[in-house]
């Protein structure tokens, strides 16, 4: 599949996000080694601090389909933003965790321009699983 497609994906999933607040729809999508896609779309909550982003819930709803790191071909983000969406810190910190570092991820925009990058680009010198040590 290729990145334009699976960007397109991930603009369908927008469509399925819950923002009465902030209007601003993102949608996730992430391609496995079987073909499947799983989506993810932002859900805020009036309590504003509960809204959660789609690259999360995407990651999560992976996971909770019995997914993980090493059946992730890509996954495609985009936002309605001026240039393609750059996922929050949040979003960076659980994607180094739960995908592979080099796996690739398609940054789109409702425009023309996307970027490529992976989890370790956008999250270096993250903390990770290993430097948790018993004290
Ligand atoms: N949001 C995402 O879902 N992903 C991003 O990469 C940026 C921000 C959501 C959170 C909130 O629902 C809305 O976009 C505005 O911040």
């Amino acid at each position: 599949m290729t990145k334009e497609l699976l960007i397109q994906k991930a603009l369908e999933a927008s469509k399925k996000s819950y923002i009465p607040y902030s209007k601003f729809p993102v949608g996730a999508v992430i391609l496995m080694n079987n073909g499947t896609i799983i989506e993810g779309a932002n859900i805020e909550n009036a309590s504003y601090g509960l809204s959660m982003c789609a690259e999360r819930n995407a990651l999560y709803h992976a996971h909770l389909q019995g997914f993980s790191a090493k059946d992730f071909v890509a996954m495609a983000v985009i936002g309605p933003t001026p240039r393609p969406i750059s996922p929050c810190g949040a979003c960076r910190q659980v994607m180094r965790e739960l995908m592979q570092s080099a796996t690739p991820i398609y940054l789109g925009h409702h425009g023309p321009l996307v970027e490529e990058t992976t989890p370790e680009k956008l999250l270096p010198y993250s903390f990770l699983p290993t430097d948790l040590t018993k004290r």
